[in-house]
């Protein structure tokens, strides 16, 4: 889904093979040979295990109820090695080589636009409005893949109350952070920079939308969005802005980065839909990353499987005009 600057020829990224995996040395030297078998095993699988999660990031969660009980999350590793975030590089690996440049302390997230009054929140003061909390989702992405990933936030709406919007707030509008001096794919990734995205507020205050700030019980990795971002499971993963300093309430349905690229491919509201393809694949199916081969391909479900939930939202809307 994207062009290359120097790029005459652009390729879909979905068609760039990622490069071979790596294995995390420190993991590897620390178990022992039985260990070591097993994590060699892994390694072909593309696996990095959770406990390998290190202490001094992890979170305090509860578990929530709009958790997936029965789906089995990727692996850490590949959730953190398969990445789409261009500010950092136009490949999947990218983000993980590069994104370690992002300096997200300090941070803080500017909310303006339709609001009573403008206001700026410390990343930890939001860290701690609400408990954060355990969240399984299908998560897929516009490119015919998929993950299930237990993230931790809570419900963006209780983040939209304390920002006091107007009635006149019909829209939510989330920014990015644009820092070219530690973001190198700002220079090679043809895209409007900064990286925005929006959502009709009843979408934005469904309990299922998620103000996230980690993914497998501890802080989120730069590559995922760190310090904060936005998870909409019914939603193509492109709606799911990642690293905001800002937030805005708008009135008009605000121009958003793959919107304004490609109207005709990436609609505003991108909800997963086995029955609209892209421009240039059909979303029948998805690869699942990290699966058996056997067990790779599965069919797309409507909404990501969420229709109970969010269908309701929609009623009465051609979905196939608001793709
Ligand atoms: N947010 C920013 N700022 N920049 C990006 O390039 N990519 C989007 C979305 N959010 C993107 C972004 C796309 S295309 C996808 S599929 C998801 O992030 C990927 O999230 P993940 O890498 O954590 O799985």
């Amino acid at each position: 889904m994207l062009i290359r600057k120097s790029d005459p020829n652009p390729i879909p990224s979905s068609e760039i093979t990622p490069r071979s995996a790596y294995m995390n040395r420190r993991a590897f030297i620390a178990a022992g040979a039985l260990g070591a078998a097993a994590l060699a095993a892994d390694r072909l699988a593309g696996v990095m295990r959770p406990e390998q999660v290190q202490a001094d990031t992890k979170l305090a969660t509860i578990q929530s109820p709009l958790s997936a009980k029965d789906l089995t999350p990727t692996s850490f590793y590949n959730i953190t090695h398969y990445n789409n975030f261009y500010e950092f590089g136009p490949n999947k690996d990218d983000p993980a080589r590069n994104a370690g440049k992002l300096q997200t302390s300090p941070w803080s997230v500017t909310v303006e636009g339709e609001v009573k009054k403008k206001k700026v929140f410390d990343i930890d003061a939001l860290m701690k409005l609400r408990p954060l909390e355990d969240r399984v989702y299908r998560f897929r992405c516009v490119e015919a893949w998929s993950m299930v990933i237990p993230w931790v936030g809570y419900s963006l709406s209780e983040f939209i109350k304390q920002c006091e919007p107007t009635s006149s707030a019909k829209y939510v509008q989330f920014i990015s952070v644009d820092r070219p001096s530690q973001e190198p794919g700002i220079e090679e990734v043809n895209l409007n920079w900064p990286y925005s995205e929006g959502l009709r507020m009843d979408e934005a205050m469904h309990p299922l939308t998620l103000l996230t700030f980690g993914l497998y019980g501890q802080v989120l990795p730069n590559q995922d969005g760190a310090p904060v971002r936005v998870v909409v499971p019914w939603k193509y993963g492109f709606k799911s802005a990642k690293s905001i300093v800002k937030v805005k309430f708008v009135k008009d349905q605000p121009g958003t980065t793959w919107n304004e690229m490609a109207p005709n491919t990436y609609g505003f509201y991108s909800n997963v839909n086995p029955n609209v393809d892209h421009t240039e694949w059909s979303q029948k199916m998805q690869r699942v990353i990290g699966a058996p081969f056997w067990k790779q391909l599965e069919p797309t479900l409507m909404f990501n499987g969420y229709g109970d939930q969010v269908a309701s939202l929609y009623k009465g809307m051609d979905l196939n005009k608001y793709f």
